[in-house]
């Protein structure tokens, strides 16, 4: 398995660039499922997540073609609406593809996510609202089996705020008879571009964004081009690696607009942020103030930045609460922050967190995608080397890493 390598210590100072987003890349590449022409993305990120996505979609029947960040699927061949264990097993985002399945196929079986290192993470939202729209749905054997002739449009009300569960209600009702209405929608800027996108298809939806999406159901989507927007939590990582080393860094292709909340507290630890209609610029005063955060749905604090914004209060002046809301066990990067010599006290949802003048290198393991990031960062800070093993983790969601990284001035490399 390969490790990451850092050396830490050295200020990132330089310019790199942001890619598509992994969030809006894997819904809006499911979009194509519901439609017999083929649909082409640009900007998509070269990720494990992405690749792991267009193989489940493969074996459905749906014809790739891929050329750099260009996509091209063609689902007129769909034959087979099954996602099987192996592949779902290692992205809970392959639920995607239960909505679109449905509504085009009339037949879906997709298997049960199951738990993940930070938390249960049910989908009983995408079953009920498929139910609400008359889909037939039974979870036998660890599958989710939904079936109905033609859905139809139904108000849909969640329970909680979900964002991959509206997304896939979003598309779902894109194809039903009728309009439909999700009520306490995700606003998160990722299912206004799977919006977008849809609506290029030919989709009828307005509201993407706030909390009631209206969606007035077609017969049919045609074919469309859709350019992914960018990554926002890719750029709050980077950011947070330049803030910590006290950096001063420009993130070209970076959308400062979907990043209130994170660019809010990079302020506030005093960094001076500067966003330009394409670009991000951030400059670190050398010593960051502690700052404390709550994660939410948006547009609040992003629980995917909730580990780097720890990693930065470590070595803050000051005492940082943190609190995280949305998933019950996403603290696991604490235990390794601690190794590197971080002061952490966690108490439930909340983390306790007293900077420290220096982290110092050690050996640390990666948990998940985010909590990987967070020890990125600790490592960029730290005095002498920092190893971070099963890095397999950084790939599903930073294009590039070591790459965007070395561009900035770090010190970091990959030992096979
Ligand atoms: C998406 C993001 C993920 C991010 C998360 C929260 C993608 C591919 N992934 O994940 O990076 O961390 O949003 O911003 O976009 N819940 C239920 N029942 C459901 C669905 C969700 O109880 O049917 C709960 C979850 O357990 C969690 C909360 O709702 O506590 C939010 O989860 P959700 O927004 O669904 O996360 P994902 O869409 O899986």
């Amino acid at each position: 398995m390969d490790k990451l390598l850092i050396e830490g210590g050295k200020r990132l100072v330089g310019e790199t660039s942001i890619s598509g987003a992994k969030n809006a890349a894997l819904p809006i590449l499911c979009a194509a499922l519901l439609s017999a022409e083929p649909v082409t993305f640009t900007n998509v990120p070269q990720l494990k997540d992405v690749a792991t996505l267009l193989a489940l979609l493969g074996q459905m029947g749906v014809k790739i073609e891929r050329e750099g960040d260009t996509v091209t699927l063609d689902a007129s061949a769909l034959d087979n609406p099954v996602a099987p264990y192996e592949m779902v097993k290692t992205m809970r985002a392959s639920i995607l593809v239960l909505g679109p399945l449905v509504a085009r196929c009339g037949e879906a079986r997709v298997s049960l996510p199951g738990g993940c290192a930070i938390g249960a993470r049910p989908v009983d939202q995408h079953i009920k609202g498929l139910q609400a729209m008359g889909a037939e749905v039974a979870v036998e054997h660890g599958y989710v089996h939904a079936r109905a002739s033609r859905l139809k449009g139904a108000r849909l009300v969640a329970d909680v705020v979900t964002v991959t569960g509206t997304e896939n209600l979003m598309m779902a009702a894109s194809l039903a008879d009728g309009t439909s209405i999700i009520e306490n929608a995700a606003r998160e800027p990722e299912v206004i571009d799977l919006a977008n996108c849809l609506i290029a298809m030919g989709a009828k939806i307005s509201g993407a964004g706030t909390g009631v999406i209206h969606i007035e159901g077609v017969p049919r989507l045609h074919g469309a081009q859709h350019s992914i927007m960018p990554d926002r939590i890719e750029t709050g990582t980077y950011l947070c690696a330049a803030a910590a080393t006290g950096g001063d860094i420009r993130l070209t292709g970076a959308m400062a607009s979907s990043l209130d909340a994170v660019i809010g507290k990079l302020i506030e630890a005093g960094c001076t942020v500067q966003s330009e209609p394409k670009a991000i610029r951030l400059s670190a005063p050398p010593r960051l103030s502690s700052v404390s955060l709550r994660t939410a749905p948006h547009p609040a604090f992003p629980t995917d930045m909730q580990a780097q914004f720890m990693a930065l209060d470590c070595i803050a002046q000051g005492t940082a609460i943190i609190s995280e809301t949305i998933f019950e066990n996403r603290f696991m990067h604490a235990t390794e922050l601690q190794r590197l010599g971080a002061d952490i006290h966690i108490d439930g949802n909340t983390a306790i967190v007293r900077g420290v003048e220096r982290l110092q290198g050690a050996s640390v393991m990666a948990t998940d995608l985010r909590a990987s990031a967070s020890l990125v960062i600790a490592g960029l800070t730290a005095e002498g080397e920092t190893t971070i093993e099963r890095i397999y983790h950084l790939d599903r969601g930073y294009e590039r890493l070591e790459e965007k990284l070395a561009a900035l001035g770090a010190k970091a490399r990959r030992i096979k």
